[in-house]
């Protein structure tokens, strides 16, 4: 299948955990790159959903090994649960096909309390994040402060240095108003957790690098959407991680010219989970949507932000991105909404402009220039070729192909792995 990196288009929740699982098919390793269990990627399968946080979305699947690289911060006690949720469901993982990176950061119950209380002060101004304490973990990894899953693998030295760090945040939690941390409770927990997770700890860059000598095909799961990286996102409401291809390549150790291609996902109308600038809001179709039970956080169970397809968006994620394919997903939502229409340029301040500006609060200004589409009015979900959807919607997805530039590579008609129309 060719090295692959796999990433969300617009702002998280594209469906790129199904992509993923379906692609698995012709890989040989899916490799998480950044992000931690802010994430929350849904794969249907045999009638079972499986929500996956941070362990990547092709542990479905036999005989491929999954890979938590050095970018991905991580969460001991939550990857425990979720290696035991996902045992309980049947699911066979050990060190033989989960690999956790030796150099991945760690989040400390002091990130998530941060992170809780940072939003609670922000009040109206929060950013909405998923409390999981992802942007402090980030934090302390950029000031050079933060605790790896090497640490963790050393129990005395790291108990000396949570012992440091707890005295540091407890001071800072008692500026916040916040309850001061154990530092017996949590060394405890971490270090049990930290036993449970030694045997899937490795030097996973290496092991890649011996698996592409091997000719190996690796998958590079993007976590979040473009609209939602450090630097090119919606700052400051964004996660605290590079989304985006280039965060593929740092996240792992696999080199730029290792990497064959670049899929996008999106969706073929936009969401958005949290706060911050989203020009096609629709309260009308994100009422339509969630009336079907859709669009409601597989990580936090808010509902989402729902609106019209932005071209401007996502043909600016293909830029910087460097999409060659697109995956598009969630057609079946828009079988029953006629017109539909679809975003093709902004204007702000009287002028026209093809690319979102950087400013969250300019973006918050842009009104939205759409160009209307003939809906099909009945359903797609059974769909198994182009030529068997109605012709409206093939109009539909090859138009927002030609807006968004990349060839477009698959159509997702349904979560289920039959609902995918390769082209
Ligand atoms: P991710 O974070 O990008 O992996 O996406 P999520 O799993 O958070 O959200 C995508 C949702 O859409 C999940 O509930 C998927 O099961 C679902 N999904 C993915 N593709 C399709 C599709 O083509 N049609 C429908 N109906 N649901 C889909
Ligand atoms: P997947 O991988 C959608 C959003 C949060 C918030 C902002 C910052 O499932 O697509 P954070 O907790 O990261 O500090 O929150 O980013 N966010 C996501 N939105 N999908 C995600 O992941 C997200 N991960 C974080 O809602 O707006
Ligand atoms: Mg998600």
């Amino acid at each position: 299948m060719a090295n692959t990196i796999l990433i969300g288009a617009q702002w998280g929740d594209e469906g790129k955990g199904k992509i993923i699982d379906v692609l698995t098919a012709k890989a040989d390793i899916v490799v998480r790159s950044q992000g931690g269990n802010n994430a929350g990627h849904t794969v249907i399968h045999d009638g079972t959903t499986y929500v996956l946080h941070l362990i990547p979305s092709g542990i479905l699947r036999r005989g491929k090994v999954c890979v938590i690289g050095n970018g991905v911060v991580v969460d001991p006690i939550a990857l425990v649960a979720e290696l035991d949720g996902l045992r309980k469901l049947g699911l066979r993982i050990d060190g033989k096909n989960l690999l956790v990176s030796n150099c991945a950061h760690l989040v400390l119950p002091y990130h998530r309390m941060v992170d809780e209380q940072r939003e609670l002060r922000q009040g109206r101004a929060k950013i909405g994040t998923t409390k999981r304490g992802i942007g402090p973990a980030y934090g302390d990894k950029a000031a050079r402060t933060g605790l790896r899953i090497s640490d963790l693998m050393q129990p005395l030295l790291f108990s000396k240095k949570l012992q440091a760090k707890i005295r540091e945040n407890n001071n800072i939690l008692e500026t916040l108003g916040a309850k001061p941390i154990s530092y017996r409770e949590v060394n405890g927990s971490y270090l049990a957790a930290g036993e449970k997770l030694r045997p899937f700890v490795a030097n996973t860059v290496v092991y890649l690098h011996r698996a592409l000598q091997r000719g190996k095909d690796i998958l590079f799961e993007g976590a979040q959407g473009t609209f939602l990286d450090i630097d090119h996102g919606t700052y400051p409401y964004v996660t605290s991680s590079n989304t985006t291809a280039g965060g593929a390549c740092t996240g792992t150790g696999v080199p730029p010219h290792r990497m064959d291609r670049v899929l996008g996902v999106m969706k073929a109308y936009t969401t958005r989970v949290g706060e911050g600038p989203l020009p096609t809001e629709d309260r009308q179709l994100a009422q339509m949507l969630h009336k079907l039970g859709r669009e409601f956080g597989a990580t936090t169970g808010r509902a989402r932000r729902c609106g019209w397809f932005d071209a401007v968006a996502t043909r600016y994620a293909t830029m910087i991105n460097g999409i060659d394919e697109l995956a598009i997903t969630n057609l079946d939502g828009l079988d029953h909404v006629d017109p539909i229409q679809v975003c093709v340029g902004y204007r702000l301040n009287g002028k026209r402009l093809k690319v979102p500006p950087c400013d969250a609060a300019q973006l918050d200004n842009c009104e939205p220039i759409y160009e209307a589409m003939r809906g099909w009015n009945q359903s797609t979900s059974s769909a198994k070729k182009l030529s068997q959807l109605p012709l409206a919607a093939r109009n539909y997805v090859k138009r927002l192909a030609q807006l968004t530039g990349g060839r477009l590579s698959i159509v997702s008609v349904g979560p289920t792995r039959a609902q995918t129309i390769f082209l």
